[in-house]
This record gives structure tokens, C-alpha cells and sequence, in this order.
């Protein structure tokens, strides 16, 4: 198929998702949220209590799982089993948790059939960890992206803060450093920038720079 794949990874809260929406939107392409799915399956095994360390158990509650993306207006609107779960699972409880989910390989398995299929046939954005080097190996453009992990924190903890006011800047710090720490060190997929993908800074610029930016290496495709 001919159809355009752009994949975006990088670490944490560092604005992958509000670049990879906008992308999405002035190129009329999808948008998927990959972390969405793992936030969802994290919600899952959390409500269930599913023991991580039980292989079986983790399979079992898999197969209950059901995910389904309603993009209407390139916002991330996701359901778990038929409940929108998109402001529940960007709660702290499950980004604690998250990486932990994230580095089971059934976990794993299920999530990347998934994406894979979303990517076959339509043009997308996709934004999470192991787009450009797992699931999308031969996306036309593959950007990873980084920033300062002050301005990270920072950028989170605005988001947190009106719905959470007993979160302090240095947790979120702490979680993200955790998180990116866990992402990066797991044995399966770990997050790291595909040979081939363009890295982008964003500590300093602007969401319309890296736009801008990010338009200028899908345009030769389109
Ligand atoms: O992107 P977001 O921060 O919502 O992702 C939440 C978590 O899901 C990440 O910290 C990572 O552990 C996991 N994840 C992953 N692979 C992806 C996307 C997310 O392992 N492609």
C-alpha cells in the first residue's frame, strides 16, 4: 500500500502528542495515541488487580480488554469496554503504573497488532516509544523528540495542577524521570530513536515551529 506513515516517539510529556494532533489535522491524517492503549490497558489491570508477574493472569485479562478510538476533532478519545476512560487513565495513578504494563511482552504483542493494523492501509501520525523502530519500521518520516526535563515537568505539572492541587512540580518531576528511566531500560522495545529518525528539540520552540517543522519532512510524500 502507498499509504503515509509518519511515526513520532520520544520521551515523556515532551509535547509528542500536541505536535503529532496538529500534524494530524492540517494534513487531514489520523491520529493515533499509542500511550492511550497502554493507559487503558494500565486502567484495566489496576481495576482488576491483575498481578503483572502472572503471565496467565496477564493474558486472561487481555483478552477483556477492548479499545476503541472515537477521533472526532483530533483530540484522544478512547474507550475501554465501552467507557470513555481519556481523562481517567492521564491521572497519576496510572502513570505510575503504566511503564510497568508497558514492558510485558503479551502487553506489548496485543497493542502492536493493534496499531499495526490502524497503520495499514490510511494515512496516520502515531505518536509513542516504539513506533519508528518496532511498529513502524518503514514509516516515510520518523521524528523523535526531546526537551529540557525541567521544562517537561513543567509543562505536565500545568496540566495536573487545576485538577489535582495536592500534586507538587517536584512529583511530577520524580514520575517522569521514573517513567522515562523504566521506558528506556526495559528489555522489549525500549524506547530509543530509530537510526533513520529525525531528532527534534522542542525545549525552545514554538507549537507552530515544530509544525512547521514536521510539515516540511511529510511534504516530499504527500
Ligand atoms: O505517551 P504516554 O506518556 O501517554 O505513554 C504512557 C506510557 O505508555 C509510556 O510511559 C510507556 O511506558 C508506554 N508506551 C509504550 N509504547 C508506546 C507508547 C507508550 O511503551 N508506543
Amino acid at each position: 500500500s502507498n499509504n503515509i506513515v509518519v511515526a513520532i516517539d520520544g520521551y515523556s510529556s515532551c509535547g509528542k502528542s500536541t505536535m503529532a494532533k496538529a500534524l494530524a489535522k492540517a494534513l487531514h491524517f489520523i491520529y493515533v495515541d499509542s500511550g492511550a492503549m497502554y493507559r487503558a490497558v494500565a486502567l484495566y489491570f489496576l481495576r482488576n488487580n491483575v498481578d503483572l508477574k502472572n503471565a496467565d493472569q496477564v493474558k486472561e485479562a487481555l483478552k477483556n480488554v477492548h479499545l476503541n478510538f472515537h477521533s472526532r476533532d483530533y483530540q484522544t478519545h478512547i474507550t475501554l469496554n465501552d467507557e470513555e476512560v481519556s481523562e481517567e487513565i492521564r491521572q497519576m495513578h496510572v502513570s505510575d503504573m503504566v511503564s510497568s504494563v508497558a514492558a510485558l511482552h503479551d502487553v506489548r504483542v496485543e497493542m502492536v497488532k493493534q496499531q499495526q493494523r490502524m497503520g495499514r492501509s490510511k494515512n496516520v501520525v502515531m505518536d509513542g516509544r516504539d513506533i519508528g523502530t518496532v511498529v513502524f519500521p518503514h514509516a516515510q518520516v520518523k521524528i523523535f523528540m526531546t526537551a529540557d526535563p525541567k521544562i517537561r515537568a513543567e509543562r505536565r505539572y500545568k496540566e495536573l495542577a487545576p485538577k489535582n492541587p495536592e500534586i507538587t512540580l517536584e512529583e511530577v518531576f520524580e514520575s517522569l524521570a521514573h517513567r522515562d528511566y523504566q521506558d528506556t531500560t526495559r528489555a522489549e522495545s525500549p524506547l530509543t530513536r530509530a537510526d533513520d529518525a529525525i531528532i527534534l528539540d522542542n525545549t525552545d520552540l514554538t507549537p507552530e515551529e515544530q509544525l512547521e517543522f514536521a510539515i516540511s519532512k511529510v511534504k516530499p510524500f504527500l
